[in-house]
């Protein structure tokens, strides 16, 4: 699908479900997530499935491990075809060099994305972490990493790009953001949460978007919905 900022993450427990969903979103403009639990539950399956509705798919496993574990999880999922994936920024710099390798080893090449601080946390459970710098110092800290190891953006808050870019000051690194809520919506366990017009507006290059969307009895309306208010 061309050009759209959406990606519609699938959160759902089984190929069944996901399919039913996908026949809602038949031929919308927006791109989807794979997360832990489809991937888990169904395996690459899955991916098949999704190719034949013709979306483009981020692979969101968020890998973080020893560095030859994640260079050879990031081929795997490079052999899928996939146009985006991720991995933990706090797996540390050898592990996201090791990480870049294997994009740059794989014949398909999909956009590498490093998680900073996920948008379920917020100043209070951070510090149960253990972690000397403020959240906001931790997610520049974070991002910087990633763009040392030259990985293509970071995820994060919406809420987040204005200090990241302070310091990044590189306009085709990629943000993409989770964390977002139409006004009329309950934030559920996320924290740290903007609306897809105000991420966009805080320079969100893509909008993660999950159960505003899945839990939305007719979620090709939302998507129309959220495509024009960015
Ligand atoms: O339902 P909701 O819109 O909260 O879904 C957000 C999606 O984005 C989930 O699939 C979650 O795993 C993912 N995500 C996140 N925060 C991050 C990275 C990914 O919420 N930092």
């Amino acid at each position: 699908m061309p050009g759209s900022k959406l990606i519609v993450a699938l959160d759902f427990a089984s190929l069944s479900e996901t399919d039913s969903f996908l026949k809602k979103i038949k031929g919308a403009d927006c791109k989807v997530k794979i997360g832990k639990e489809l991937f888990t539950t169904e395996g690459p399956r899955v991916i098949d499935l999704i190719k034949k509705y013709n979306f483009e798919i981020f692979l969101d496993l968020k890998f973080h491990d020893i560095p030859n574990t994640v260079n050879k999880a990031i081929k795997a999922s490079c052999s899928h075809g996939v146009w985006m994936v991720n991995v933990h920024a706090a797996g540390g710099k050898s592990m996201l060099d090791a990480a870049y390798d294997a994009i740059a080893e794989s014949n398909h090449k999909p956009l590498l994305i490093a998680v900073t601080m996920l948008t379920s946390f917020d100043e209070d459970n951070f510090y149960n972490l253990g972690f000397k710098k403020g959240l906001n110092d931790q997610i520049i800290h974070l991002s910087l990493l990633a763009k040392e190891s030259n990985l293509d953006g970071v995820v994060c808050s919406a809420k987040d790009i204005a200090s990241i870019s302070s310091i990044i000051k590189d306009e085709s690194f990629l943000f993409v953001t989770p964390g977002i809520r139409l006004k009329e919506n309950n934030t559920n366990d996320q924290k740290r949460i903007n609306t897809p017009a105000e991420a966009i507006k805080n320079g969100s290059d893509y909008i993660v978007v999950g159960r505003p969307i899945t839990e939305n009895n007719n979620p090709f309306e939302v998507i129309t919905k959220i495509n024009a208010q960015i």
